[in-house]
């Protein structure tokens, strides 16, 4: 692992722009973005209306933070198509993402969309370490959520050959990865995981695939996570993150010659940091909610949308001229906020996978209990300790207690549950059970 280099400039001459060449690149197609967004998007317009902005006051790239912030609530009062800045003519693909509670977001794009997708896509994988020569099992699901398209368009544009499996049906997908010896796959990190127990269950041992490189996404998930992956595959695990409202899969990538966080394709988003409740932007370095701006998109310009993501911008390493996100700690719509202490799951799962005994499957539950919010962490142990009995359970239990007691500064229950019985996704993870919202 971590042999190969992900040889900059090689796909794309951008890789080997400088910083000045890519912001003079983001300042011209961010005039042609928010002009365009303002004269195409009837709400956009009267938002910039109500807040006193024109695109004429849009003269160098700090300009931006005069500009109003876009929402899924934007997207959600337009439904379906209201945020749309081309006719339907022009739109040759729809997507949509289904979020907990009512109406799905719906994203378009034009066949210049589709290509510079299937573009940063295919520069994706190669800065991910793939190459032409490679096969890809793609686990992301097909179908209205942008992870399996995404990346089959971009394999396919680098000249690999996709295996569109889809997610689901574990015991055909590890019959295939053997039967076909693929590179590369796609899937998110949870799903792996599942993987890896299918494997297991068949009799076989993950470590022996064909498999190289795994990009992995879609979800937060730690670099405890990926160690857990890269050790029971023997494969390097690539973070890959996007969003449907600003593209799909392949807004950034980690680069495998350094796997230190996504580099961000900065001449098609353009990323800040913002305070979360005041909206003020923050400088580079400093933890707040990532806010993108297309740069190129027809379909659907988005003027500052709002991610919810939680993350930092850190200088480009591999890619120099690019920047790059922190591992995302998690959305603050996740954020659990535990009798006055904000705690992610990805915090949990960083102390459950240093523990020797707990199994990365784990879900937290919250309740509230004579007005106080009572969280209970229902974690598996790792199969080699299946047959504990149950003073061992109990005192990995009290353990891991103690540490998120410790190191996160909250009181929680911790159960060792039955292996298996948590459930494995196919898709996204469902980490959280809030039984408060009931
Ligand atoms: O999840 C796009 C995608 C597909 C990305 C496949 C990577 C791989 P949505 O369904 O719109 O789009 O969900 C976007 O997922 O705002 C994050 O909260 C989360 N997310 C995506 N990638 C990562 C990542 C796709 N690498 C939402 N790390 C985003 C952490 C991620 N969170």
């Amino acid at each position: 692992m971590g042999f190969t280099a992900s040889f900059r400039g090689e796909y794309d001459p951008i890789e080997i722009a400088s910083r000045d060449q890519v912001q003079a690149l983001q300042l011209q197609r961010m005039k042609w973005s928010i002009a365009h967004a303002y004269d195409n998007v009837a709400h956009y317009r009267r938002k910039c209306e109500a807040a006193g902005v024109h695109p004429q006051d849009f003269r160098e790239l700090a300009d931006l933070a005069k500009f109003p912030f876009t929402t899924k609530q934007d997207l959600r009062e337009t439904y379906p198509f209201g945020m749309f800045a081309v006719p339907m003519n022009k739109v040759v693909r729809i997507h949509a993402s289904s979020g907990t509670t009512g109406r799905p977001t719906v994203v378009g794009y034009t066949r210049n969309d589709i290509d510079m997708w299937s573009d940063v896509m295919a520069r994706s994988i190669y800065a991910a370490g793939g190459r032409a020569s490679d096969m890809v099992h793609n686990a992301y699901g097909y179908g209205l959520f942008t992870g399996g398209l995404g990346m089959h368009y971009g394999a396919e544009r680098l000249g690999c050959a996709v295996v569109p499996m889809s997610g689901g049906n574990s015991e055909k997908q590890v019959q295939l990865i053997m039967d076909f010896k693929p590179d590369i796959i796609c899937a998110t990190p949870s799903y792996m995981l599942a993987l890896a127990e299918e494997f297991e269950r068949q009799g076989l041992d993950p470590a022996q695939t064909s498999l190289r490189i795994g990009l992995f996404g879609a979800e937060p998930w730690t670099n405890e996570m990926r160690r857990e992956i890269e050790t029971r595959f023997r494969m390097d695990a690539i973070d890959v993150y996007g969003l449907s409202e600003v593209l799909g899969p392949g807004v950034a990538v980690e680069c495998i010659d350094t796997k230190d966080g996504p580099h961000i394709w900065e001449d098609h988003f353009y990323p800040e940091i913002i305070d979360p409740v005041t909206g003020e932007v923050l400088p580079d370095g400093e933890l707040g909610e990532l806010v993108f701006t297309t740069l190129s998109k027809e379909a659907l310009p988005v003027i500052r949308y709002r991610t919810r993501d939680l993350t930092r911008l850190l200088p480009g390493t591999a890619r120099p001229m690019m920047r790059r996100l922190d591992k995302i700690c998690g959305r603050s719509d996740d954020m659990l906020i535990i009798r006055g202490v904000n705690v992610f799951p990805t915090q949990i799962e960083e102390l459950i996978l240093k523990h020797a005994q707990l199994a990365p499957h784990y879900v937290l539950e919250v309740s509230r209990e004579q007005h106080l919010d009572r969280l209970e962490v229902l974690v598996e142990p790792k199969p080699e300790f299946a047959q504990a009995d149950e003073a061992a359970r109990a005192r990995a239990a009290a353990e891991l207690q103690h540490h998120i007691k410790s190191y996160i500064g909250i009181s929680a229950q911790v159960r060792v549950v039955a292996p298996g019985s948590i459930e494995r996704s196919v898709g996204k993870a469902k980490r959280v059970i809030d039984k408060r919202k009931k």
